[in-house]
């Protein structure tokens, strides 16, 4: 993941407090993280350790500051022209189906939105109670999501922090650094694979010239 930029969007679990291990693993592949935090997020986020130095925290507040006047930079684009991954840790039944529905709403929703996964991963580890978990429309969200790209690691089974026993505990931080990680290679060759077949045009003097397309998520 040397030189990879990855967004990890934070929604409102009880797993929050397990983001900055999260946030250290992908460091320590060589990437770069900034964490973009749902408001609920940030109540757990704030009972946890701080992140490594120089991991950036962004959330709704910072969003609407740096808007003033056409012009300036909107938080969700930019974020999405700057990161090669997004990974949605831990993904609520509230943020899953937002998603599922197309609501955008926040920051964390609105990045979910203007981002296409078909250029560039988008990764969710839900955490829930169990009960909600095996709700029906819980499968019905996460089918939709996953028919327009979305890659869902799914959670285990545990005793939960509310003290229920069964599925809905979030993957694991290494479980999902090893999703991102084959995501993140998945892209590449995909890339490497359209600038590799991209044509080649036959120039009005008969030469052969080659079109150098990227497929960058922006
Ligand atoms: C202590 C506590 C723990 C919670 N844990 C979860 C959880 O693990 N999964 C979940 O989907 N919602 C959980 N919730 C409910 C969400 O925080 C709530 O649905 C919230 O609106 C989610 O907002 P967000 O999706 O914008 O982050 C919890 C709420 C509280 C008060």
């Amino acid at each position: 993941m040397e030189g990879k930029n990855v967004i990890v969007g934070a929604s409102g679990s009880v797993a929050a407090i397990r983001v900055p291990l999260l946030v250290d693993k992908i460091i320590e592949k060589g990437a770069k993280v900034k964490v973009l935090a749902t408001d609920r997020a940030k109540f757990f986020l704030e009972k946890e350790r701080k992140f490594a130095d120089g991991v950036e925290v962004l959330d709704d507040e910072k969003e609407w500051l740096m808007w003033e006047k056409l012009g300036d930079e909107v938080l969700h684009i930019e974020l999405r022209r700057w990161a090669d991954a997004f990974v949605i840790a831990p993904l609520s039944a509230n943020t899953l189906a937002k998603l599922a529905n197309g609501l955008c709403d926040n920051a964390l929703t609105c990045t979910a939105r203007a981002w296409d996964p078909s250029k560039a991963p988008l990764i969710v580890a839900p955490a829930m109670n169990t009960v909600m978990w095996e709700h029906p429309l819980t499968s019905r969200q996460t089918n939709s999501v996953e028919t327009f790209g979305v890659q869902i690691v799914s959670p285990t089974s545990k005793k939960l922090a509310c003290g229920d026993v069964g599925i809905g505990s979030m993957a694991t931080p290494d479980t999902i650094v090893e999703t991102l990680e084959i995501e993140l290679l998945a892209n590449s060759r995909k890339k490497r694979k359209t600038i590799d077949s991209d044509e080649v045009s036959l120039e009005p003097d008969g030469s052969l010239k080659r079109q150098t397309r990227t497929a960058g998520n922006s």
